[in-house]
Order: C-alpha cells, then structure tokens, then sequence
C-alpha cells in the first residue's frame, strides 16, 4: 500500500487484510492439491510487506501478531498464514480486539462473542467499555517497546472506564502519520528527544508538511521538535490530548507559548502512573455528558408528578387501555425520562446555570466556538434568533437570495433590511451555485458609495449550500473586514456542522476561519503584511474598480472578530429532529449579549423538550471521540460513489455525479482541480485547492445527474424510495442530491451502485426492444430534462414605496410593510398565472407586486418576497415549474399582489 494515499487509508487496510486473506487460501489450497505454489508464495509475501509499514501506526494487530505471520511465511506454513490472517482480519471487521483478549493471541482460539454492531435492546449482554488506542512517540530503542508496553498495562484496573492499547513510534513524521491513520487514538504522549524523518518514503506528506504547515526540518531546533508535533497534530486532529514527556525544565516550559497545545507536560518517563491516569481523565472528559447522564440519573428516581405533562413516567401510557402499544414502541425510558421540571439538575434551556450550561460549554470546546446555544426547533429558529439578535428595523443585511427561508422571515420579524445578492446560476442544473465574492464587496462598496456602510450589519451567506459548494470563509471574511471592519457574519452551516471533525472540510467551516483570522491580526508579522497593503492600496475609494480584484486586508488595530454559526447537528450528527446549534465566536458578545437573550426567548418554547437536549449533549460527545473516524469514512465512502457511478461502463452513460468542474467554474477554481481522486488529483492537490480556491465542492454532498437517464429529479426520487427503498435528500430538474452521512456503509453505496447498473441495463433493454422510435422520445426526453431548462430568474427589485431611494444602486429595502400589507385583504388581488392579465401588466403596468413569499420545491429558494416587483423572467420560470410543492402560491387562486393602489397610499408610508 502506498502511505501516501492516507486519507484513504483505512478502508484501503481492511481491503488489503481481505485480500491478503484470499491470497493465503488460495496459496494453502494450492499446496494441498499439490499444484505449484511459487507465485501464490509470492504474492502473499508481497502483500505482507505491503501492509506492514501501516500496521507500525495500529495497537491491532500489533508486532506481536505481525511477527507471527512474517514467521509463518518464512516457515512456508500457508495453515497457520490463512488462520491467522483470517483472524486479524476479522477482527479488525468487527472490531472485537477491542475488548477480546483472544483476538491478541495467535494462538488462542476466538471466542466467538457476537460484535458491538446490532441495536442494544438485541445484543446480549454487558456493553463493553469503550476502547481506544494511546499514541507515544519516543526516541527509546524499539526492542524496549514492548516492555514499556506491559508496564503501562500493568496500570489497568477494573474501575477504569475505558480500556486501551499503546501504539508507539520513533520520528515527527511517524507521529504525524499515526495520528491521520489511527481513528482509534484519542491521546498523544510525546517524549522528547526523537528525530524527524520516519523510515517510510512519504513525499507527498513531506511536500505537505512544508507547503502547507511551514514545517522545514532542517530550520526545526531539536528542542522545539516536539512542541512543532504538538501543534501539527492539534491542527489536524484538535480533539486528541496531548502529553508531553520531557528532561527539558519542564517549569520553564510548562509557562512559555510554545506549550498551549498541550494538556500536561511530565518531568521524564517517572510519572508514568500520572501519565496513564491523566490519559483516561482526558478522555473521560470529552465522554462527559453532563446532561444526558444526569437525565438518565433523573428517569431511575422514583419521582411524583403533579406537573402539566401526564405522559412523564409513562402512567397515561402504560396503564391505558387504547394506547399501550405507545409504550411498548418507545420504551420505558422515554417516559422517564419525560419531565417539564427545571429543577432536579434538569435545568433550564432558557437561563441554563447547571447542566445544559455545561453541556453548552462542552460544545464549545468541541466545535472550536467561544460560546454554544442549543435550540430545539431546528436550524429554522436559530437563524430567527440570530438575525433577530443582531439586527434591528433600518440595519441592512447583504444576503444570499436563495438562503433558507428562515433568514428572510428573520428579516422580516427583525425589520432588518434585505440587500439581496445573487450566487452564481448553475442553469443547466436548475440550482444555484454560491455568492462570489466579488458581489459582496461590490455591495459593501455599494453601500460605502451611498453613504450607508454604517447601517450594513450583516453578511449572511449558506456553508456549504443544499448542492454543496463551501465557501471560503476565511478569505471572504478577511475582504469584508477591511471594507468594514466590525461587520457581523453569520454563516448557515446547516448541513456542516459535522465538518469541524474532519481536516479537509475544518478549513472551510466559519468557526475554523474565526479563529485562524483571530491568531492571523495578532501575529507581529501581519501587521507588515498589512502596512504593505495600505501603501498600495491607499484609501479604500469605492469608486475604484480594482479593489473588487485585489485581496483586501483589514486594519489589525480596527477589526473586530464576530462570527455566528447555525447548524442542524440533526442533520449530519447523532441528535434527534430538530436539535440545532448556534456557535459564537463574536469579539463584541456583550454588546449583544442582552438583544440575543431577548431573541432567544422570543423563537424558544417553554416546553423545550428533554431529549432534543440530551441528544444534543450525546452528539457532542461522539463528535469529539469518534468524529473524525466516522467523517473521514463518509468523505471516503462519497469518493469511492463518484468514482465508481462515473467511470462504470454502463452507469456512466446514463447517470453522472456532477465533479467540482461542472459545479464551479473554472473562474472560481483557481487551482484547476476538476475532480476528487486519481487520475485528476491526489489528497495533496484536494487540500491545496481547499485552501485556495474562492469555491470548493463538498464531496459527500453528491449530486446524481438523472436527466441524461429521461429522469427528472422528483420522478427519480420517487422511483428510489418506492421500488429500492432508497431515501434522497433534495432534486432539482435533472438531479438528485445523494448524501453520504455518519451512518452510511459500504452496503449502502453497494445499493446504489447496483440500483443504478440495475436500471441502467432496463434502460439499454428498453431502447434496443423499441427500437428507433423509443430512441426517438427518450432522446426528446432527454434534451428536454437537460437542454431546455429554463433561465433562473435574478432577484429584480423592491417596489420603489419599499425603497428609501428608489435609483439607489444597492437594493435593500423595506421588506417588513410589504409582508403585513397583505394582512390586509383589500390591500391584495389575485391574478391567476396564464392570465393575459399577467401579460399586458409586464408590457404596459401598473407592475405586479408580490404580496408574499414564493417558494418552490425544488429549489426551495424564494422567487418573490414581499414587495418584489414582478418580472417576466420570474413569470416565463413559475409557468415553466413543473414541481407540485409551491409554498405561497396557490393555483386556484393565482398570484398573490399587493394592489396598485394600495401601493400609491402607502407611498410615503411603507417603512
Ligand atoms: C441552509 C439551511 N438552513 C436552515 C435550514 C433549516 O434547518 P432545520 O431543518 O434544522 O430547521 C435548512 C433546512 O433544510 C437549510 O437547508
């Protein structure tokens, strides 16, 4: 196996065990049949020295049972190879070396106990402790290895809650290599004094650690090797705890900046018993979940209720006579868990002080934020409170038109003012890519023009969009600073909230930028950077074209840091429906702490519900210990879908899983990258293009190109769920959204996979049997779904009663008036969609006015809000819908408008 390919590593490590598997009873049967076995011989000993430079970097199977099998080969003995390897590589399937002494020992038989793997109300048995592996990197001889080994064994004890294993290499670079291939660590102990180079050749890694990192060995002092490490590994796994062993004088160190990285430093290798405790203490705090356990705490006490909520306990339920098949569903649990109290050390979602507080907190220091919320009603009411707490009636918002619904309404009930900017159109697809960044400068500079820079509080833009596309926070927010430097963001990562975990996404999630720009205008070294800058580009005249193309900077002794995140954790973590987040990292909270109190209680129910919360403190506790194996699983399981539906022989003529090339423009990918994966890029080109380019496509967000197949996007949808039991996310015209999520297996991209062979070849059947007519209409189909699309309509304007000044170039305006006008029935008419009515108005007037919101689905982004003027793209794209869901419009009853002449009265009037 090539040690460069390590973010594919471990799926490629069990497919290799499994291979080497196969070759071993191939070779075994061979020998029992008498044929010849040379080359079976050899290529069992070419697998295994293959897979043994990546075993160096796992406690499983360890150098124990490595050893055994390189004996068994030299000694020709292919029964004790295939038992053997059939062993590791079951158990490195099923994961029973976790808590199976058995699987350790080459020579004991398995005992055959059933894997962590089905629901616990089915799996016999005690749950087994948790297990996890224990990095150490050290400059000590290995043949003492193993005796260090035993020595920290001999620490275990019953009461401890976790069990684990010790994996340990000898350089900075095996270091780094150990922490990307071993999802089963969780702690580092570095012990100073080892030296740089790993004994593996890994140019790709090395090229990386000095683009990338800054990292040159040559200029690393010896002394500063480990705190270097430290710092590596933290920025690719921030999770892990870190440890550091040294005769360095650890008091001098333990206060210098070179050690924030790390968790405890320890004098020498004495302390090994505090090394090993503090191990399992810095686990078991990330396992913490303070409100989920005392929740469970809460349920086993038998507690009296005279409270307004008869289902806690499950009394209402399991005594009933009608409904007793709703306890036997959900369990007893549920209901004991069920509670409206605050008190108990239930606490309160609205004023937390104990364990939602702490639970809180702990999300923060998981997701990299100064401060979390939890909210219950979803994403929806997050952005609600968001945009409510920082926005008040006349502020204007720069805002992506086709953010989620959530936003506008937030506009609405804040009295912000929209100023809406386009994302890029994808048409071919009927979607919308993101917003470039030159458009949000240019509406800031817009604004700076009119004198009105002052009132824009917010850019808000959707990280990644529905379809996928990230943006580059950190870049976009840098150039916005400079333009203004308190600018408030908030950043709707609904769908990304799991891409803190994984180090290719965590580069573009808005928290990840808050704190890299945060570190970036402290730097000393920024401040020459930025000098440079000022001189060049002087005065930031908003006249001048050029700014739009240069990398502004802002003024480190100006800019304020203030970034807000919304996430489903619902929608891509282990929460129930509706658990949401919101993530701050704002310089100036205080100035808002007050108005977000207030937004808060206004979206929040009194009645916020018990295991939302709980589910919100567990999902954080998977995310910190097993987040990234499970992310780094996902991305891999969306590279292997896209490249085996695009280069299948058959697949591929029918369906496409669009590529970064076809979702971005080239103008946007500086980097060229057109595609995940071999033969376009390595991991190294994915990460220089992460870092560079101005938009990059999230690849576990696939979108599955059906129109080429005579699908459209709902119709194919529909097929899925009702012949395959296949749930997508969203379509458009031609597509479908393809999600790979925590949960996915292989089995399941194995489905897909053959569902789309499976009609593939009816579709190769149904056009040879029909012959030249059947070609005929599905190539009539076809250029329909792909060719004739319709053009998707910009945002056109508010009607000059909502606007301040009606030929003012930027476009906010007075959404909230619009929205009540239409309370008001006899301000409003309704004009039916294939009317000549709509028709004359375009060419002649009075303009048609929207009175509300008009959202398709698909897209499910607004083509009218409230006190837009009607224009006849948006009308030629409504008459071309052929979608069922259209909220805010009713074809019965047609278009709703805000009357001419209510219109006139309100001139003057409408703010
Ligand atoms: C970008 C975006 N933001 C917010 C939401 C709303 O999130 P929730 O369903 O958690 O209320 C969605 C839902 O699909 C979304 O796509």
């Amino acid at each position: 196996m090539n040690l460069s390919h390590f973010f594919s590593a471990a799926e490629a490590r069990t497919d290799r065990w499994r291979q080497m598997n196969a070759a071993g009873r191939a070779w075994e049967s061979a020998i029992a049949q008498g044929r010849k076995d040379q080359q079976l011989y050899d290529e069992v000993v070419r697998l295994y020295a293959e897979i043994r430079p990546l075993e160096d970097y796992w406690a499983y199977p360890g150098p124990r049972l490595m050893a055994t099998i390189g004996e068994v080969i030299e000694e020709h003995n292919a029964g004790a190879f295939v038992r053997i390897v059939q062993k590791v590589s079951s158990a490195l399937l099923t994961g029973v070396y976790r808590y199976e002494s058995a699987a350790w020992n080459p020579l004991q038989e398995d005992e055959g106990s059933i894997p962590d793997v089905l629901p616990p109300d089915v799996q016999p048995g005690e749950a087994h402790k948790p297990y996890f592996e224990l990095l150490i990197i050290t400059p000590t001889d290995p043949n003492t290895w193993e005796r260090a080994r035993n020595a920290l064994k001999r620490l275990r004890r019953p009461e401890d809650s976790f069990n684990y294993e010790v994996v340990q290499v000898g350089s900075f670079e095996d270091g780094i290599l150990g922490a990307i291939f071993n999802y089963n660590v969780q702690a580092v102990v570095i012990n100073d004094g080892f030296t740089f180079r790993s004994r593996h050749d890994i140019p790709l890694l090395r090229e990386f650690l000095q683009r990338h990192l800054r990292i040159d060995p040559a200029s690393i002092e010896p002394g500063v090797l480990a705190t270097t490490l430290a710092r590596v590994i933290k920025n690719i796994r921030p999770e892990l705890d870190i440890y550091l062993l040294t005769d360095r004088s650890v008091e001098k160190l333990a206060g210098s900046g070179e050690t924030g990285q790390i968790r405890r430093i320890f004098h020498s290798v004495e302390e090994v018993m505090e090394v090993h405790l503090s191990v399992l203490d810095g686990v078991s705090e990330r396992y913490d979940t303070p409100f989920f356990s005392n929740l469970k705490k809460y349920a086993q006490r038998p507690i009296g209720t005279f409270h307004a909520l008869p289902i806690a306990r499950g009394k209402s339920v399991f005594r009933s006579n009608w409904i007793r098949d709703m306890g036997h569903f959900y369990g007893t649990n549920l209901f004991l868990a069920e509670s409206s109290a605050t008190t108990g050390g239930l606490d309160s979602l609205l004023e937390p002080t104990g364990n939602i507080k702490k639970a809180q907190d702990l999300a923060a220091r998981a997701f990299g934020a100064k401060r979390v919320y939890f909210a219950t009603n979803g994403t929806s009411t997050s952005n609600k409170i968001v945009v409510q707490a920082i926005c008040r009636p006349g502020d204007i918002v720069i805002v992506d038109r086709n953010c989620h619904k959530s936003h506008h309404y937030g506009f609405v009930l804040s009295g912000a003012q929209p100023y809406y900017v386009e994302a890029y159109p994808l048409t071919q697809y009927s979607m919308y890519g993101a917003v470039p960044l030159r458009t949000i400068k240019k509406a800031l500079l817009n604004c700076k023009a009119e004198g009105k820079l002052d009132r824009v509080k917010v850019v808000d833009m959707t990280n990644c969009t529905f379809d996928g596309h990230m943006y580059n926070p950190k870049r976009v927010m840098e150039e916005c600073l400079a333009i203004k430097p308190d600018l408030i963001f908030l950043w709707d990562e609904a769908w990304f909230g799991f891409a803190r975990f994984n180090p290719f996404h965590r580069r573009r999630t808005a928290m990840g930028a808050a704190a890299a720009l945060t570190a970036r205008y402290r730097d000393p070294a920024y401040r020459d950077e930025y000098k440079a800058f000022a001189a060049k580009a002087g005065k930031l005249d908003p006249k001048n074209a050029k700014l739009l193309d240069m990398h502004l900077l802002p003024d480190p002794d100006r800019v304020r840091i203030r970034v807000y995140q919304t996430n489903s954790t619902h929608k891509s973590m282990s929460a129930l429906r509706q658990g949401s987040m919101i993530l701050v990292w704002d310089e100036d909270f205080h100035k808002v702490e007050g108005t977000f109190e207030e937004a808060f209680f206004t979206h929040t129910s009194t009645s916020p519900n018990q295991q939302i919360i709980a589910s919100l403190d567990i999902a954080r506790r998977q995310m910190e210990l097993e987040g990234y194996e499970l992310t780094m699983k996902m991305t891999e399981l969306a590279l292997r879908l896209r490249r085996e539906i695009n280069n299948h022989p058959l697949i591929s003529k029918y369906f496409h899983i669009a590529t970064p090339e076809d979702m971005i423009p080239a103008e946007f990918r500086g980097s060229g990258l057109k595609d995940y994966g071999p033969p376009h890029a390595n991991w190294k080109d994915a990460i220089d293009a992460l870092d560079g380019d101005e938009f990059a496509l999230d690849p576990t967000r696939l979108t599955l190109i059906c129109g080429t197949a005579g699908f459209d996007g709902t119709q194919f949808k529909n097929l899925l769920a009702d012949r395959f039991d296949i749930q997508i996310n969203k379509t458009s015209r031609n597509s479908i959204l393809v999600q790979t999520n925590i949960n996915n297996t292989r089995s399941d991209a194995a489905l897909l996979i053959k569902v789309l062979a499976d009609l593939s070849r009816e579709i190769e059947a149904q056009l040879s049997e029909g012959g030249k007519p059947e070609q005929e209409i599905f190539a009539a189909r076809v250029k329909s779904l792909m060719t004739d699309v319709p053009d998707l309509p910009n945002f056109s304007r508010f009607h000059d009663v909502f606007r301040d000044k009606p030929n003012a170039v930027s476009n906010e305006g007075h959404m909230r008036p619009a929205f009540f006008m239409a309370y008001d029935d006899s301000q409003c008419e309704f004009v039916k969609l294939s009317s000549k009515e709509i028709d004359d108005r375009l060419k002649k007037g009075p303009e048609l006015v929207s009175a509300n919101f008009v959202i398709p689905y698909p897209p499910g982004f607004p083509i009218m809000v409230p006190g837009q003027v009607i224009t006849a793209d948006t009308i030629t794209f409504m008459r071309k819908l052929d979608v069922k869901e259209i909220h805010g419009y009713h074809a019965a009853h047609g278009l709703k408008l805000i009357k001419p002449s209510a219109l006139t009265k309100a001139k003057g009037r409408a703010r």
